[in-house]
């Protein structure tokens, strides 16, 4: 995973929970060899996993809640990256479909080691939005704290409901997002 993201988690962690917490993480930890990622280095999912369960196990907080709050603290960093991608979107829906068939496929083009999840879309009606999240990482929380903070960038409030999901035994994940 790239080390944007675990950039973001450490800004993420020791914002909302102190610099002491997040080196307690790095020192629980087997895997991660430093404190410090670098932003364009490719790291092994298996260190997010880890730091995530270390995270759960400290904070007494399940993982999907780390991730979705995560998520939503991350996006407005992502957003920065692709700022002049996104001019044409004014709402929650057009950006998701511009993520999926612009912004992702334009970050595998600029490092073809990175992996983008696939995000395939139904609209349902003007106000709510099926989508379907596929990947081996299988973080669908991270990606419903991402929607959560798309939305707010666009001034819009969303709630998001887990149809049906691969951690809880389903065959994919399923997201209904419905905006007010
Ligand atoms: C609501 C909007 C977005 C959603 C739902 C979303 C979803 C995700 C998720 C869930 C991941 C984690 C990897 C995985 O699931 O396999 C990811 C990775 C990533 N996304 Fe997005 N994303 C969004 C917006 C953006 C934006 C605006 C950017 C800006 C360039 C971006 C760039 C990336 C990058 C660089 C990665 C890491 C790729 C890697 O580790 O190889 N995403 N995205």
């Amino acid at each position: 995973m790239k080390g944007a993201i675990f950039c973001g988690y450490a800004e993420f962690i020791e914002q909302n929970h102190g610099l002491m917490t997040w080196l307690e993480i790095i020192d629980k930890s087997e895997l991660a060899t430093s404190s410090s990622f670098i932003a364009t280095e490719l790291y092994d999912d298996n260190i997010l996993v880890e730091l995530l369960t270390i995270t759960s196990d400290i904070l007494g907080v399940t993982v999907s809640e780390i991730l979705t709050s995560f998520g939503k603290i991350l996006f407005p960093k992502l957003m920065e990256a692709a700022k002049h991608h996104v001019d044409k979107c004014d709402n929650i829906f057009d950006f998701l479909d511009h993520v999926e068939n612009v912004i992702h496929i334009e970050v595998k083009k600029a490092d073809p080691l990175a992996y983008t999840p696939s995000l395939i879309l139904d609209k349902i009606s003007n106000n709510k939005l099926l989508l379907k999240y596929t990947s081996h990482r299988q973080v669908c929380f991270l990606a419903e704290g991402l929607i959560y903070g798309a939305a707010n960038h666009f001034n819009q409030q969303v709630t998001i409901e887990h149809i049906s999901c691969t951690h809880q035994g389903d065959k994919h994940c399923l997201m209904k997002v419905t905006t007010d």
